[in-house]
């Protein structure tokens, strides 16, 4: 058993580093209090691969494992959520599946320009009344012959206002439960779709999020991605490996906000010596340093066992559950132990306590990750 990175493994976090540092830290302050989008961190993305990185090079990605993509998460996250949540859903919820599970002319048609980073994905499962009860899809995709007809509302959709391309979960046969369930590619200048305002949320303020409205949205039957009835299946499959790169998210605003904590208590004094110097400091920062690392392991291990093929979903969700609560727990303490100071906002650690909480939502709630272990854990 190695716990060593390869130096491409290096190469890839240092380029990730000083992305994050170079190009997302000037401006992220003003980006999240105007919950300004990040276009030119974007698009830098995509020049760097980061917005396909395990989509094999034929099909417009960079083709490296998934602990590289892990590295570039925390990188990019312990800096800016914002833009890391974009590179991850482009990366994990919809280059993914259809990497995996299109056909040929869908990977030609969509996959190609979304690995390059030219157009971006979104994916669209969470409905008003569906969101941890992921089969109970109110949107519809009726079989029409040759077409689905889709109509329904998509909440909290990730890239909902500047993705190109749409991964639609519907229900076509209600009678069949999740079964019934299927997937379509859905173009997001179709006639019939339309969003709501962008939203103004807690943290992660300056990505796009938006409510999708389908209302008779016509989609050919050669853009459902698998067999009929695949939507739920493909869904929770995705959501495995999605599951990993918010676990990512989450060790990078933990380690940012710890990084952070850790020089301003070198810097600050207090009773006559630094911060650092008093037991009661010193001990948060050990209890930081240890959580950050159990959550690091744990998604490494996920990450190994996705790229060896090996049945991850348990330890994705560990990894996630774990992550996001070390997340929170540790962005809480760094915003302590900056006092006074760490209640504004020039010393990013209250935005990083902020994006923390989503980490814990998202992609699966805390609860849901316990029901997909215990489920494993009693199968
Ligand atoms: N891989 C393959 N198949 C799976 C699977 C997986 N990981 N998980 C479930 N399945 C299969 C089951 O085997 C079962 O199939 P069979 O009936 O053929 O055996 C079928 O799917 C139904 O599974 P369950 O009975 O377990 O389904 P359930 O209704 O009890 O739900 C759940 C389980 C884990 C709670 C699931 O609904 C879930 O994960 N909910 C959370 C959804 C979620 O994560 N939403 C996030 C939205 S996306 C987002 O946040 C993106 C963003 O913007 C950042």
């Amino acid at each position: 058993m190695l716990f060593q990175l390869s130096e491409e493994h290096l190469m890839i976090q240092k380029a990730a580093r000083d992305f994050a540092q170079n190009d997302c830290k000037p401006g992220v302050i003003e980006r999240d209090e105007t919950q300004a989008y990040p276009t030119e961190q974007v698009k830098q993305m995509a020049g760097l691969g980061f917005l396909g990185m395990m989509v094999p090079p034929e099909y417009g990605g960079s083709g490296l494992d998934t602990i590289s993509y892990v590295l570039a998460m925390e990188e990019i996250s312990k800096v800016d959520a914002s833009s890391s949540v974009i590179m991850s859903v482009n990366n994990s919820l919809v280059c993914w599946g259809l990497e995996h599970y299109g056909t040929e002319a869908q990977k030609q048609k969509y996959l190609v320009p979304l690995a390059k980073g030219d157009v971006l994905g979104a994916f669209c499962l969470s409905e008003p009344e569906a969101g941890s009860d992921a089969t109970s899809q109110r949107t519809t995709a009726i079989d029409m012959g040759d077409h689905y007809l889709v109509n329904g509302t998509k909440n909290w959709i990730t890239n909902g206002g500047k993705a190109s391309i749409y991964l639609v979960i519907a229900q076509t046969d209600r009678e069949k439960g999740h079964r019934g369930i299927n997937v379509l590619i859905v173009d997001a200048n179709a006639p019939g779709v339309s969003r709501g305002v962008k939203e103004n949320k807690l943290g992660i303020r300056s990505s796009d999020t938006h409510s999708i409205m389908f209302q008779d949205v016509v989609v050919p039957k050669e853009d459902r991605i698998g067999e009929d009835g695949f939507g739920f299946k493909f869904a929770m499959k995705t959501l495995d490996g999605g599951r990993i790169g918010i676990a990512s998210q989450a060790l990078g605003i933990a380690s940012g906000a710890y990084e952070l904590a850790l020089a301003y208590s070198k810097q600050r004094k207090a009773f006559g010596k630094e911060i650092a110097q008093h037991q009661i400091i010193q001990f948060k920062l050990a209890d930081m340093a240890t959580k950050i690392e159990t959550a690091r392991l744990l998604i490494y291990k996920a990450a190994w066992m996705k790229d060896q093929g090996m049945d991850y979903q348990r330890a994705a969700a560990q990894a996630k559950v774990v992550a996001s609560e070390v997340a929170m727990w540790v962005t809480v303490e760094a915003v302590q132990i900056h006092g006074g100071y760490g209640y504004v906002k020039e010393y990013h650690v209250e935005r990083l306590m902020r994006d923390a909480k989503i980490t814990q939502i998202y992609e699966g709630t805390s609860e849901v990750q316990r029901i997909v272990i215990s489920r494993d854990i009693l199968r």
